[in-house]
């Protein structure tokens, strides 16, 4: 039992009475400063290497790292910037939000990642719910045929990885299941219901290979892509193969919730909540809420904490508490979340090239961007924060 049993009662009955609150017109006034510094740092750093269209981190001297637009961090500082337009309705942030934006379109035809949905749905995605611009569902249509090109039916999966040939054959990754919010909403868009079969079926095949008892979940699953047996149970990024690396479990909470707003199955929403129980319940998982980077991390409490996945988590309980029936409960826990990353973990204004918040964990095990700002953490704080607004407002998280 890797929980003790009291503490999420305790966690949760605090979150439920202990009304925090998140200064939103001081948190956005801040995030806009931030944003506005990075925007002035970016062309600097591309001057020569114009290939380089997002920021992602900041390396070990501090200098801000530009991705391409086939790494799987790409799509999220558009997203940051359509978050920005959302709150502000200022057209300047669109205008950003807009350019950012296209420079990811080259990805809708790139069938070498599972990573689409990361990339295309927070970057495009995002952009179609805010202003609903056919031209960005016509991206997620020809990015959804993309992404099904690497479904196999034998495994009943999207294949994750294409590297580490010599580790694994068919590797599929707990972060798989985000990228599945792109093909429901394809169908959506299309009609086409073969995008939200191959979703469904690669939630199932997860929820059935990828979980233990306790609901924890492995990061690599390998398959045999001629059988679909499962071959290894791995990590990459955690601690070790039995360990429930953070921000997986993160990925999954949020990633069961959202199957759940797509088909209404029930499966889907007790299989969050069993998520959700796992984390909150975590007798590793430290006061203010934030893990460490693995909630098994041998070090604890000297070990990295990870931000981005506390915004994950927080972002994905605001969902789930729309659909269940503690939704009072997890909605004060989320509450409290971001009420920690907004009074500890952000950065100065002025400081860290315009991230918003720090203290993230990439990868402690190759010892890459360890105790870093990361684009995501920044990109799920602020989705999170909108959520917070609106629930806030009594207002439904899409329209
Ligand atoms: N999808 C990669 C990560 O979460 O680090």
């Amino acid at each position: 039992m890797k929980y003790a049993i009291g503490l999420l009662g305790a966690l949760l009955f605090q979150g439920a009475v202990v009304a925090q609150t998140v200064n939103l017109p001081t948190v956005f006034s801040d995030a806009v400063k931030q944003t506005e510094w990075m925007l002035k740092e970016i062309p600097q750093v591309q001057s020569d290497k114009k290939d380089l269209v997002s920021p992602r981190t900041l390396d070990s001297s501090g200098n801000l790292r530009l991705v391409a637009s086939r790494d799987w961090t790409s799509g999220f500082f558009p997203g940051e910037l359509w978050f920005l337009y959302e709150y502000t309705g200022k057209e300047h942030w669109k205008e950003e939000a807009q350019q950012f934006t296209a420079k990811i379109e080259r990805e809708k035809t790139n069938a070498g990642t599972h990573d689409m949905g990361f990339k295309v749905y927070c970057s495009f995605g995002t952009g179609y719910r805010i202003t609903h611009d056919p031209k960005y569902r016509e991206v997620i249509i020809q990015s959804a045929k993309t992404l099904s090109t690497r479904f196999n039916p034998a495994v009943g999966c999207i294949r994750s990885w294409d590297h580490s040939r010599d580790k694994w054959g068919f590797p599929v990754i707990i972060d798989n299941m985000m990228n599945l919010e792109l093909l429901f909403a394809a169908t959506k868009f299309s009609g086409d219901s073969s995008f939200y079969k191959i979703a469904v079926s690669h939630a199932n095949t997860t929820m059935k290979n990828h979980f233990r008892p306790d609901y924890s979940s492995y990061h690599v699953i390998d398959y045999d892509s001629l059988t679909g047996k499962v071959v290894k149970k791995n990590t990459h990024q955690g601690y070790s193969h039995e360990s429930a690396w953070s921000r997986g479990q993160a990925w999954g909470l949020y990633g069961y919730t959202m199957c759940y707003r797509f088909t209404h199955d029930k499966k889907y929403l007790e299989q969050a909540e069993h998520i959700a129980q796992f984390i909150l319940n975590n007798r590793n998982m430290p006061k203010d809420l934030v893990p460490y980077y693995d909630f098994d991390a041998p070090g604890i409490p000297n070990e990295p904490r990870d931000a981005s996945a506390a915004a994950v988590i927080a972002s994905g309980l605001y969902e789930l508490s729309t659909y269940s029936k503690k939704g009072a409960i997890y909605r004060g826990v989320a509450n409290r979340i971001l009420g920690s990353l907004t009074d500890k973990y952000r950065s100065p204004i002025g400081a860290s090239k315009g991230f918003i918040l720090l203290h993230s964990t990439g990868s402690k095990p190759s010892n890459s961007e360890v105790d870093v700002p990361l684009c995501y953490a920044d990109y799920y704080y602020l989705e999170a924060l909108l959520r917070y607004k609106r629930l806030k407002e009594k207002k439904s998280l899409w329209k």
